[in-house]
């Protein structure tokens, strides 16, 4: 299937962490060939300084594609020396034009980029599928939100302003809004090509420099968007993007003395360790993206199959690995069987399989590792006591798949109703009055995202208030854009990434006071 195959008999070694080993023949560039017949030249090396450059060990690492269980190619891994180097790079850009020349320049480069990565919106949806294993239909949508977010970030570059302050005719005050300098971002794996647009996007609009790490899982799309990078006129050093593991290069992003601020989606765990380590080292600004255990509520008075739809969006989308999943379901006690029963139905009639398949719904799981803590949930969930309505199992033995997974009976105590599966897991239960699902919906340390399902105005935005989250989806889940502002409550971390938020996490206020002398 893919030309750049090395060994194709790895389906039992997957269950082993990547290779990791001296791949010294690697070419820095190796051609695949696509399910679709054509076939693209996908970089291996490390982006830096607008060149693909190998790191000072040589060292590589496999890349998996997740529905075959089969090697595509691998790539070269980053460790500290070339975070080092990639660093200095950030650093030099950053003394030049791109941050404080004309934001003209920024505008026309990042709009430039939005339309690059339309016109290889095929290819570029295709990596994803193949490197992440997810479905045709959401590579494509992931896609498009990338270019639009980049879009709509190059319409800001030029309308970062300060203000000037009155504080009577003795003085003379202003702020600028000026960027952070080299920041370091670190992606997951579950939307490869998405969280790289969404944090680049208004990271170069405010004139920052960037070293972004891609996930070992993923690392490729990120390494295509490079060559795009570069053919957008964006200065080189500006954006360096290297492939490497959290433990080692993260590790090196995250203590980094010379960089600023640090991005990351992710494990709250991880978060917490990345938000240590910057205390710990300079001090370096932090966003934090991280776990969610979303409700998503359907009152009676909900119109049903609208909000199934919902349910379904919530929680099968993108296999269910989405921070912000429905991943509990409370439906009120007038609806309850009805939604049941046709969420059943939509769930057993979900297409899974081959991500290239144009009717696919639900592809792979993104990893071994991934498939194997879903599967360790569900028999938790059942040892629990949960009842399984549907699924709770791999579809073949070959493939990471997993069918969509129902339990109901479950009470809040329960591990599957409280901890992040990330998976086509779900838990429903029933609810009776507006004041107990309100309780129900906050009792959790997390707080990404909300769904409320009514038809009732006045009720959709009382629950909509008094709900603990970053996003409340009325009537609608899952459902992105690239002028809304995303982010999380609570330990689903800090900061907003898209809309006009995200730019006050990439620039810094700076007052000037002057002291003005009268003259008679
Ligand atoms: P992770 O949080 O460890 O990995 C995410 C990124 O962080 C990767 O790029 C990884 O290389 C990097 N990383 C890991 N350790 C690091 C360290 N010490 N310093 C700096 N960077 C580091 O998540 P993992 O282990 O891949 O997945 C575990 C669980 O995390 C998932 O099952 C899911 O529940 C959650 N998760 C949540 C995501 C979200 O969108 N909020 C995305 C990915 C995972
Ligand atoms: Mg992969």
């Amino acid at each position: 299937m893919f030309s750049s195959k090395i060994n194709s008999n790895l389906v039992k070694r997957a269950a082993a962490a990547p290779l990791n080993r001296l791949y010294s023949q690697l070419a820095l560039s190796v051609n695949v060939n696509l399910p679709n017949g054509t076939s693209y030249e996908q970089p291996t090396g490390l982006f830096i300084n607008n060149e693909f450059v190998l790191p000072k060990q040589k060292k590589t690492f496999e890349v998996i594609s997740p529905s075959t269980e089969e090697e595509i190619t691998h790539v070269y891994e980053a460790r500290e020396e070339d975070i080092d180097i990639a660093v200095e790079a950030a650093q030099a850009a950053f003394n030049s034009d791109w941050a404080t020349g004309d934001p003209a320049a920024r505008v026309k480069a990042l709009l430039k980029l939005a339309d690059l990565i339309d016109q290889n919106a095929e290819t570029l949806a295709h990596i994803e599928s193949l490197d992440n294993g997810k479905s045709l239909q959401c590579s494509r949508g992931d896609v498009a939100l990338s270019s639009q977010c980049i879009r709509s970030a190059a319409g800001w570059a030029d309308k970062i302003n300060g203000s000037v302050v009155e504080t009577g005719d003795t003085h003379f005050n202003y702020t600028r809004r000026e960027p952070l300098g080299v920041c370091g971002q670190i992606i997951p794996w579950n939307f490869p090509l998405l969280m790289l647009s969404w944090k680049l996007a208004p990271a170069l609009a405010t004139g920052n420099t960037i070293v972004l790490k891609s996930a070992e899982s993923t690392p490729l799309s990120a390494l295509y968007m490079a060559n795009l990078i570069k053919e957008a006129g964006i200065p080189a050093g500006v954006v360096n993007i290297v492939s490497g593991f959290g433990k080692i290069a993260g590790e090196a992003i995250a203590t980094h003395q010379k960089i600023k601020k640090v991005a990351f989606t992710g494990s709250t765990a991880t978060g917490r360790h990345i938000m240590k380590a910057a205390a710990e080292s300079n001090l370096k600004k932090v966003t934090l993206e991280l776990g969610g255990k979303s409700p998503n509520i359907v009152f009676d008075d909900a119109n049903v199959s609208k909000a199934v739809q919902s349910l379904v969006a919530g929680i099968f989308y993108n296999t269910g690995e989405v921070c912000c999943a429905g991943s509990r379901i409370y439906v009120q006690e007038g609806v309850y069987d009805q939604v049941l029963s046709e969420f059943k139905a939509a769930a057993e009639g979900i297409k899974i399989g081959n991500p290239f398949d144009e009717d696919v719904f639900m592809g792979a799981q993104a990893s071994y590792a991934q498939l194997t803590k879903i599967l360790k949930f569900i028999e938790i969930g059942k040892n629990q006591g949960a009842t399984l309505i549907t699924g709770g199992e791999r579809v073949d033995d070959k493939g990471y798949f997993i069918k969509p997974t129902i339990f109901g009976d479950v009470t809040k105590d329960m591990d599957i109703v409280k901890e992040e599966i990330f998976g086509p897991v779900v838990t429903i239960s029933k609810f009776k009055t507006v004041d107990e699902i309100v309780e129900t919906a906050n009792d959790s340390p997390y707080g990404l995202a909300a769904g409320v399902h009514t038809e009732d105005i006045n009720k959709a935005i009382d629950v909509a208030n008094r709900i603990k989250s970053g996003t409340i989806w009325v009537n609608t889940y899952n459902d992105f854009h690239q002028s809304v502002p995303f982010g999380g409550y609570g330990e689903s971390g800090f900061g907003r990434e898209m809309g006009q938020e995200s730019l006050d996490n990439y620039t810094q206020v700076k007052a000037v006071r002057i002291g003005l002398t009268k003259k008679n």
